[in-house]
């Protein structure tokens, strides 16, 4: 096996490959006028469905009414003791601060995901405080 050429190859490929998904995400961010709401329930699907809806508990908990309220307390999920013990309130900062590195905000907290560009995190965020999201 000659395994030495491979492997800092793909490594060098990989690095490439995010560096250049930075980029775009940077070049995005310029160019945008602000989102509309369709986007930010577009982006909510794409980037929070897996584990999150508004009506039911999934891999995380239900959303609706997360907005206004304080964290750890939708009906029937099971948070981790960090989240449960932050008492939070959801607003339009605290909901970016999280989502700009939930363990960096709450230590030991469950959720693996950070939404990098701030013009996509706002969209979230207006989404979750949205009508759709009550
Ligand atoms: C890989 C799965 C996953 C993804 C993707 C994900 N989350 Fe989470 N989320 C979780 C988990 C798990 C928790 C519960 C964390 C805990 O108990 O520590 C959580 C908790 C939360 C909470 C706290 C809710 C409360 O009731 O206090 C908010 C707000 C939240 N997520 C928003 C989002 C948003 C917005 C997105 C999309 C940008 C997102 N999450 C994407 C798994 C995920």
């Amino acid at each position: 096996m000659r395994s030495s050429v491979p492997v800092p190859l793909s490594v060098a490929t990989s690095t490439l490959i995010v560096v250049g998904a930075i980029m775009m995400m940077t070049t995005n961010a310029a160019a945008q006028t602000p989102m509309t709401g369709a986007e930010g329930a577009r982006l909510y699907q794409a980037r929070c469905g897996t584990c999150h809806s508004i009506a039911a508990n999934k891999i995380g908990p239900a959303h609706k009414g997360v907005f206004g309220r304080q964290s750890a307390m939708a009906p029937g999920y099971n948070y981790s003791p960090a989240l449960r013990a932050a008492n939070i309130n959801w607003n339009a900062a605290t909901l970016d601060q999280w989502l700009q590195g939930p363990q960096k905000m709450v230590k030991g907290s469950r959720m693996f995901l950070a939404v990098p560009n701030p013009t996509e995190r706002a969209a979230i965020i207006a989404f979750l405080q949205s009508d759709a999201a009550k």
